[in-house]
């Protein structure tokens, strides 16, 4: 088959992003407009606002990354874009942009699941990844334990009862005061922690093997918290962060771990937001080698919100003739 050009656009929630992916696999050009600093000052995503950027951006991303990747539209093949989970305002405006854009080129389209796309970024660094594989996918807004099963086709075993890792890590850091994005500023705090300072509950879920469950354990942060200002003593910011971050890394590599275990998988492949943490790539690659099991991870770039890993997704959509038409629409709540 002839090369396949997808341009890629993503925008549900606060990144303007689109690429050029040769494949499914290689990354012709990936550019991310990052409305973190807008954000930052309202301590979250705020959606009115994150749409409006988006609105504005939007064009200026897609040029760039044609440019970039020293392609004209004429030369795409297919445009992917994220449909769903996500903030609707945000994703409205990737998905009217994506189809106005195959409209007028006559070009055809495909709606992605951003999940699936989080998956999808580790076959960009790793030629030789094809499904079957188990699969943990952490970001802002989801917790999933699965077997991707075939492209585009995905076996849940466990996801989060209440609120996603990412989350998580978002609530803690505002709650010691570090602001917004709770994740990498958990980890830079970290850094100068002990792990093993406050030991922090490691949530389970009753009846189920791999579910998740984060609240209590923000719960637990934020009553330590409570205890410690009333008995007057001083709080130390970088052991919280350090001990919290341990009780996540925890739950999840055990999760992880088990499943591998039980389902004779030899190979896990880690996705999302929260997959850029060093200490948790670093915990699960430990305990991974103990088992004989391979980690797949993506670079950082590729485990925070991008085009890219959208790409790759619509790549295999395009291949099984999957097309969607001009009544796509964004799915805020879509499942994986
Ligand atoms: O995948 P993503 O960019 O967006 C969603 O699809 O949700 O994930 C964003 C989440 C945020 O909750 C952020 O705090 C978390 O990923 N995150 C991290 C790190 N970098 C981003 N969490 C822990 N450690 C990090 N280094
Ligand atoms: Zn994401």
């Amino acid at each position: 088959m002839a090369d396949f050009l997808v341009l890629a656009i993503e925008s549900s929630c606060d990144e303007t992003a689109a690429a050029v992916v040769k494949n499914g696999r290689t990354v012709l050009s990936n550019v991310i407009d990052s409305q973190i600093d807008i954000h930052t000052k309202y301590g979250g995503v705020v959606p009115e606002i994150a749409s409006r950027n988006h609105i504005a951006n939007i064009d200026r991303v897609i040029r760039t990354a044609l440019s970039d990747a020293g392609v004209t539209l004429s030369q795409i093949d297919g445009i992917g874009v994220t449909k769903g989970p996500g903030l609707v305002g945000a994703l409205l405006v990737g998905v009217a942009e994506a189809k106005a854009i195959a409209f007028a080129a006559d070009k055809p389209l495909i709606g992605v699941n951003h999940i699936e796309g989080h998956v999808c970024a580790n076959f960009i660094e790793h030629p030789d990844l094809e499904p079957p594989f188990l699969c943990l996918i952490v970001s802002g807004g989801h917790t999933h334990l699965a077997m991707m099963e075939d492209y585009g086709r995905f076996d849940i075993l466990g996801r989060t009862v209440d609120d996603a890792a990412g989350e998580a890590f978002d609530k803690v850091a505002r709650a010691i005061g570090l602001g917004y994005p709770g994740g990498p500023k958990i980890e830079k705090a970290a850094k100068e922690g002990d792990p093993e300072s406050i030991r922090f509950p490691r949530g389970k879920v009753d009846g189920s093997a791999y579910d998740f469950s984060f609240s209590g354990m923000k719960s637990a942060v934020l009553n330590y918290l409570n205890h410690e200002e009333m008995m007057g003593n001083p709080i130390s910011v970088p052991d919280v962060a350090a001990s919290f971050q341990q009780a996540v890394i925890d739950v999840l590599t055990e999760h992880a771990v088990t499943a591998a275990k039980e389902l004779g998988q030899r190979r896990l492949v880690l996705a999302g937001g929260v997959a850029s943490n060093r200490t948790l790539r670093a915990a699960l690659q430990k305990a991974c080698e103990a088992q004989g099991i391979t980690l797949y991870v993506p670079s950082p770039v590729y485990c925070t919100d991008n085009a890219a890993m959208i790409g790759a997704a619509a790549y295999y959509h395009f291949a099984k003739g999957e097309r969607d038409g001009m009544d796509l629409n964004a799915v805020p709540g879509l499942r994986l």
